[in-house]
């Protein structure tokens, strides 16, 4: 461990969990029955723009209210004392690692507190509600929808997170399913480039197999412990 200096850390849903954040696919991880694919493409959003904003204004009205919980605490604190390369990137779009500290962060399906004009493809940052069609600030057309990647569409920073990965000599995924690609796909793209890999999530994910190391309870308390170790051992 004490050879390791370049860290690509992937988060997902279950690194906002223990922040009363529901996670996608657990048990709460529906919202008045729609499942998230149904609130979650550009096809839903053309059928039914008034659900689709509805949905996401709760959701960023709802995040707002969350505080960091000690695994974004800690990963801020390994981003801060870290110091060689580090990137964490999220497909989380709270903005709870930011909160807690972190600076060298990657939100590669977008964030909830940004939202996107269509006419002008300007992106402000958005705390409020957008279903009442608020004007965009920047060139005043009433055309802004959530700055979240929606499936079939690209995720952000693949360029940036791929140079990333083929640096990296670490790669760690915390608290997501495996279940959505291309994220679900960087373990393998890590191993295949000789970096080693540790996954940390409550349970095995859809890609458990292929991580060299597993370790499986809630971040909240594998995530400190693994920050301390390798922070001991770069010394
Ligand atoms: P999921 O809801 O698919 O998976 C969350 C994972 O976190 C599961 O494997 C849980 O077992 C685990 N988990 C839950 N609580 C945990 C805890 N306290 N500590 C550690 N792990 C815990 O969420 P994601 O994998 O993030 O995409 O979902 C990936 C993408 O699918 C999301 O970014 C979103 C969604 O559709 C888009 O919106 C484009």
């Amino acid at each position: 461990m004490s050879k390791i200096r370049n860290i690509v850390i992937l988060t997902g849903a279950g690194v906002s969990a223990e922040s009363g954040i529901d996670t996608f696919r657990g048990g709460g991880g529906l919202w008045e029955q729609h499942r998230v694919e149904d609130v979650a493409t550009p096809e839903a959003f053309a059928r039914d723009p008034d659900l689709v904003l509805r949905f996401y204004d709760m959701r960023r009205e709802a995040i707002q209210a969350k505080a960091p919980n000690a695994a974004h605490l800690a990963l801020a604190r390994l981003d801060r004392e870290w110091p060689d390369p580090l990137l964490i990137v999220t497909q989380n779009v709270d903005d709870l690692h930011e909160r807690a500290g972190a600076k060298r962060v990657l939100h590669m399906h977008g964030e909830h507190l940004n939202a996107w004009c269509r006419a002008c493809d300007v992106r402000s940052r958005w705390t409020g509600p957008l279903i009442s069609r608020p004007a965009c600030p920047r060139c005043g057309e009433k055309a802004l929808r959530p700055d979240v990647v929606w499936f079939g569409e690209m995720p952000y920073y693949m360029d940036e997170i791929f140079a990333a990965l083929r640096e990296a000599d670490l790669f760690v995924s915390i608290g997501t399913s495996g279940a959505v690609y291309p994220a679900a796909g960087f373990v393998r793209n890590a191993r295949d480039l000789g970096a080693a890999t540790l996954e940390l999530n409550l349970e095995p994910s859809q890609g458990s197999l292929w991580f060299d190391e597993a370790r499986h309870g809630p971040a909240g308390e594998l995530v400190p412990a693994w920050v301390d170790e390798m922070l001991t051992a770069r010394g």
